[in-house]
């Protein structure tokens, strides 16, 4: 990562820090909300806010507070996600689930309050937004994370996983709409609402941004799934085959390995044309795009 990413990164750890340090809180439910979202995350959703927002001239404040919303999001999609009634899962980010760590009830309830935390720290009196950038990026994020968005994919993907409707396997396009709902929805949001914290933003810009971001959103989730088959659970801080094992419909199980990988290839470098007419600030955002598709775990 160049500089600006890795200062980034700093930024958004020392801002969830922060934002989860509400003395107001039950004790178990923040400590729950801080084991899962500080853990080792690679931050790609809060990266992508600051990219965008470099690309747009968008003032970093701003773009701390969207960064955080995101990563509470992204975290309390992980803690449902692996509950025993979705994927159940007992390793994420290196160590065990909140719903082992803890219990279910409090994975549940430290899943509801992230997701509520994002709107409270974009709309609170301390957010350096103003009334038209709050409702702009609060109305994405709840279209995006929401029943259309990533929690509608969430549903398509847990049917696509029911044994019986298994052996109707998915076709391509059934299963990109997956992979564009539980996946690309939230990426698609991390990249418009960080160029919304600009106020120069053009329409031009923001249709060209996220055309860029279903791309690599897509193929975010596409790498997602060629890794858990070819990378190993010590390198992924999660359980590796997991996907097989649940019966899961997946890139490689449509298309095979070397068609997964060149597909995010192709989706990617039309990601970074595409954002090539917009400036000369898009570099952070050719650097993700390409992290996407190389990326270890
Ligand atoms: C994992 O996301 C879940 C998906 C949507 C594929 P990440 O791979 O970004 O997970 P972290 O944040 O680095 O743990
Ligand atoms: C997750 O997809 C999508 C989410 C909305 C969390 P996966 O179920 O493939 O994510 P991992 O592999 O468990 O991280
Ligand atoms: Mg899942
Ligand atoms: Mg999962
Ligand atoms: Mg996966």
């Amino acid at each position: 990562l160049n500089s600006y990413l890795i200062d980034s990164q700093a930024r958004i750890e020392h801002a969830l820090d922060q934002s989860l340090s509400n003395s107001d809180v039950p004790e178990r439910l923040r400590d729950a909300m801080r084991y899962s979202t500080l853990a080792a995350g690679k931050r790609i959703r809060a990266l992508l806010v600051y990219a965008a927002g470099f690309a747009t001239c968008a003032p970093v404040k701003q773009l701390d507070v969207v960064a955080c919303a995101l990563e509470c999001i992204h975290s309390y999609s992980l803690i449902h996600d692996d509950l025993p009634s979705m994927d159940d899962d007992d390793l994420r980010r290196g160590q065990a689930t909140s719903h082992i760590q803890f219990d279910e009830a409090t994975a549940i309830l430290s899943g509801d309050a992230l997701l509520t935390l994002a709107f409270e720290l974009i709309n609170g009196s301390a957010s350096p937004l103003s009334d038209r950038q709050c409702r702009l990026i609060s109305h994405k994020l709840a279209i995006c994370a929401g029943q259309v968005g990533m929690v509608g994919g969430q549903m398509l993907d847990i049917l696509a996983t029911q044994p019986v409707l298994h052996e109707n396997i998915l076709d391509r396009n059934a299963l990109e709409e997956i992979h564009r709902r539980k996946t690309g929805a939230l990426i698609n949001a991390s990249v418009v609402c960080g160029a919304l914290c600009s106020e120069t933003v053009s329409e031009t810009d923001l249709a060209s941004l996220s055309y860029y971001a279903n791309n690599i959103g897509l193929a975010f989730q596409v790498m997602d799934d060629v890794l858990d088959v070819e990378s190993d659970t010590q390198q992924l801080g999660k359980q590796a085959g997991a996907d097989n094992a649940l019966g899961k419909s997946t890139y490689p199980e449509l298309l095979g390995l070397n068609a997964s990988k060149q597909l995010a290839q192709t989706l990617c470098q039309d990601a970074i044309d595409c954002i090539s007419s917009i400036g000369d600030n898009t570099q952070h955002l050719v650097e993700l795009a390409a992290l996407v598709v190389n990326r270890t775990h």
